[in-house]
């Protein structure tokens, strides 16, 4: 059984609590981070705290603790529950107030915190590809902020799994794609350039595709942010998505249509090599 934390104290996760009228609950009133861990390590732990600011900010939620305590609480779960490879989700609502649409005053945020183990290095899809379909971008307009509103993008991936493949991505009202459910896309056009969306509140902003777009840029790969189509995607040499849970993985059929040879590509190759050194880094420096 897992230690998780709550509120400032860790328990076993059978004995955790939240209250009932946590607006995280009654609103999706909250915002949340995930960082990998490998070797035992947090990867890129600065840059998720950074966000985690920017989606409180945007919420006007006062952060509960100071990022030394929030990053020293992370590495104490990862111990405390010996994860070796896997995710720390960091949790943070406004808090419990009688239901009501006003932002409550005063009202003390809610943490919370677990681990989950999980292969990241030998993720076999690292090797296989992943299969996708796209479906309508029903989310709201400040996708940007990271909170723990995750309907929309759970109801793609169930009807990417009842359509038998690994993910959706999801497509705009101009017929350009998002993002994927939960990771940001990219693809590698016929000129060898990669296409990403660029930042704007229709995207969430990627920690691993910021780093992503970095190692990209020391290994002189051509990087254009501007938005594609499914079309576009299907005619590509290669396509690919970035997360902190899964890293950089190849993506080899949208739609029913195979990418590329079908087969995952050398420059994702070369870029998921790449930010597994950057990530590796990460955790020693
Ligand atoms: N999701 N876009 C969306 C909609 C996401 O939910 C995520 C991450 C990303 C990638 O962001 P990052 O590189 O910072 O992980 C893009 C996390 C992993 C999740 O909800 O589990």
């Amino acid at each position: 059984m897992r230690t998780v934390f709550v509120n400032g104290e860790y328990c076993l996760e059978n004995a955790a609590r939240v209250s009932v009228f946590d607006r995280g609950f009654l609103f999706s009133d909250g915002v949340y981070e995930v960082t990998s861990v490998i070797e035992g390590r947090l990867v890129d732990n600065p840059r998720h705290l950074q966000r985690l600011h920017r989606s409180l900010e945007a919420l006007a939620m006062p952060c509960p603790m100071p990022d030394a305590d929030i990053h020293a609480m992370q590495e104490q779960l990862v111990a405390r529950n010996s994860l070796q490879e896997g995710l720390v989700y960091l949790q943070v609502t406004r808090g419990a107030a009688d239901r009501d649409f006003v932002y409550p005053q005063q009202v003390k945020p809610s943490v919370v915190a677990f681990t989950q183990a999980k292969s990241i290095l030998q993720n076999p899809k690292a090797e296989t590809g992943l299969r996708v379909i796209s479906v309508p971008d029903i989310r709201w307009q400040r996708r940007d902020i990271k909170t723990i509103g995750l309907l929309a993008p759970s109801m793609a991936k169930q009807q990417a799994i009842l359509a038998g493949v690994d993910d959706a991505w999801m497509v705009d009202e101009a017929g350009l794609i998002t993002e994927g459910s939960s990771n940001n896309c990219y693809i590698l056009t016929a000129d060898d350039i990669i296409l990403t969306r660029p930042l704007s509140r229709d995207i969430l902003h990627g920690i691993t595709r910021r780093a992503l777009l970095q190692v990209a840029a020391e290994l002189n790969l051509e990087v254009t942010e501007r938005a594609f189509s499914v079309a576009e995607a299907q005619r590509a040499k290669e396509a690919f998505i970035s997360s902190a849970a899964t890293f950089c993985l190849p993506v080899t059929q949208v739609d029913g249509r195979q990418i590329g040879d079908g087969k995952p590509g050398p420059v994702y190759r070369r870029l998921r090599d790449a930010y597994i050194e950057f990530a590796r880094e990460s955790i020693r420096g």
